[in-house]
């Protein structure tokens, strides 16, 4: 298949595109190139793209694709916080439009970068599946329902979205992530000797690697229309639903001599569910995600000495609200996140 890859330079798109390629895909990318360079290691050779803001997509970017993988967005809560009706525009109203583009072009089909996040306060009980009520509770989780709802509404016999409810993901990924949980607990624990916890420890939050990830979205590619076809699903596995203070320890003990700290500063996080992911797995018979949390702490461990993680490169190069507001106050981007010409 051709694909249109949105985001292909961000965090997961750097790992996606290979995964996709060596199944056989010709992958193209398409990406305003936000955080190209925030590169942990060897510069990831990526596949050819468009470089074009997600508000600027025509239909000459859809010709000719088979199938849409659409990653691009303002990543993270903290992000769609520090401004939400950017987060609006850019999370829903381009993905909408996008999709419109897409489904006008004769693509087939549609997977959409959604998350477990959706189910915000779900507390901690019961497993959630896809069917449970969706409680936001930020404008980053707002705007992936609000996609889900429209691009649900365009779904007909020849336009398939897939909406993939990712878990928060973690592991290497050369274009690096320090603002997601066992990421940053990890490089705190190798920087500080420290495995820094803010809030209180007891929300649940299941995880999943940027590589299980890459292959459920490739695996989603060609399963059967009727299997996916308009369908919600949670992606990872339920030995990773495990609470912040269980992933602290699962990184103190993968980072000898640091020790788990929890402040509890920023107290109770409202965001908490635990996930049932069986849906995925009956749709696409075969697939698994084969990390684990612990074994992620080890890779992850190994890639920051490698490659010799800073304290500065830590917060700042590789902390997506941090690029941000460092290319605003350089006037790199515009107010609205555009690049100034
Ligand atoms: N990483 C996670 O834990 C996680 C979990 C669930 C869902 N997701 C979703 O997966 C997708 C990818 O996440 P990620 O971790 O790779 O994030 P990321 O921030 O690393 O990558 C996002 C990419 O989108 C691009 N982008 C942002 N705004 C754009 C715009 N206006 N026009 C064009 N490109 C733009 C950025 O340049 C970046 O390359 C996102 O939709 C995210 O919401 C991520």
């Amino acid at each position: 298949m051709r694909v249109l890859l949105t985001g292909h330079q961000g965090y997961l798109g750097t790992v996606m595109a290979p995964v996709l390629t060596a199944a056989g895909h010709e992958v193209v990318g398409l990406d305003a190139g936000l955080f190209a360079d925030c590169v942990l290691g060897p510069a990831p050779a990526d596949p050819s793209g468009h470089r074009v803001d997600l508000r600027d997509v025509t239909a000459e970017h859809v010709a000719g694709v088979d199938a849409v993988i659409h990653l691009a967005a303002l990543s993270n809560d903290p992000l769609g916080s520090l401004a939400p009706e950017l987060t609006y525009d850019i999370n829903h109203h381009a993905s909408v439009r996008l999709a419109r583009l897409a489904r006008d072009a004769g693509v087939g089909r549609f997977l959409y970068a959604s998350t477990c996040s959706v189910y915000g306060a779900a507390g901690g009980g019961d497993l959630v599946g896809e069917d449970a009520p969706l409680r936001p509770v930020t404008p980053y989780a707002e705007s992936k329902v609000r996609v889900e709802d429209d691009l649900h509404a365009l779904a007909d016999g020849d336009f398939t979205p897939v909406f993939m409810r990712n878990a928060t993901a973690f592991g290497y990924s050369p274009r690096l992530r320090a603002d997601i949980v066992l990421n940053n607990l990890v490089g705190h624990a190798l920087l500080s000797g420290e495995v820094l916890v803010l809030s209180d420890g007891t929300p649940w939050r299941p995880l999943v690697h940027a590589a299980d990830i890459a292959r459920a979205f490739t695996a989603a590619l060609t399963a059967p229309r009727e299997a996916v076809h308009d369908r919600a699903f949670n992606i990872g596995s339920e030995i990773n639903n495990v609470t912040v203070a269980e992933i602290a320890e699962q990184v103190a003990e993968a980072v000898s001599g640091s020790k788990v700290v929890i402040t509890g500063e920023t107290g109770a996080d409202p965001r908490s569910y635990r996930v049932d992911f069986s849906r995925f797995r009956a749709a696409v018979p075969g697939f698994d995600c084969e990390w684990t949390v612990k074994q992620g702490a080890l890779e992850l461990a190994d890639a920051y000495r490698e490659h010799r993680l800073t304290q500065e490169d830590f917060e700042r190069r590789f902390t997506r609200l941090a690029v941000l507001r460092a290319a605003s106050d350089a006037g790199v981007v515009d107010d609205t996140l555009r690049w100034r010409r």
